[in-house]
């Protein structure tokens, strides 16, 4: 025990078990290998299990486009003149509408300004966007507000009391 130098951290210079210790970690190159690859594995499941759910969020669902072609819209006998109603169109939304004089047309709910949802104004006798005061006429072209484009219109026709609106 004489020459033997002990440091703080446990290595020792004149230490006799350094060399065998060296030795062993050299013959053992396996373990040290095991060793790196459980860091470096947990290192990439963390990295995973961070990234994963930010990329998820920030990318959006696909969404699948309906191949719906025409839909029930509503019923003429609940549809008063002068009044108008939001119906579903695939994932879109669709405005049927009856006039004061008893045609019915429909049109994209879908304002051409910032994608809101017309309605139908009785008192104005208009299609109306709440979100910037966007007007349309009863043909669905824009005549007031920031709207640059007319309102897409559908094919309108009648099944007995069902009201079948179809893309053009
Ligand atoms: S979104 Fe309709 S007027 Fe702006």
């Amino acid at each position: 025990m004489g020459n033997v130098n002990h440091k703080k951290n446990g290595e020792c210079e004149n230490c006799p078990n350094r060399a065998a210790t060296a030795e062993r970690a050299i013959e053992n190159p396996g373990r040290r290998r095991f060793l790196n690859y459980l860091l470096g594995t947990s290192f990439g499941a963390t990295l995973v299990a961070i990234f994963y759910p930010i990329i998820r969020f920030i990318t959006p669902p696909e969404v699948i486009e309906a191949a719906q072609n025409s839909v029930v819209a509503g019923k003429v006998s609940e549809l008063a003149a002068n009044s108008g109603k939001i119906f579903k169109f695939g994932n879109k939304p669709g405005l049927i509408l009856r006039t004061s004089s008893g045609e019915v047309k429909a049109f994209s709910a879908v304002c051409t300004h910032l994608d809101c949802i017309v309605q139908y104004q009785p008192e104005s006798k208009q299609i109306w966007c709440a979100c910037h005061n966007g007007q349309y006429n009863l043909n669905g072209q824009n005549i007031g507000g920031p709207p640059p484009r007319p309102l897409e219109e559908y094919i309108v026709n009648t099944r007995g009391d069902e009201i079948i609106v179809s893309k053009g």
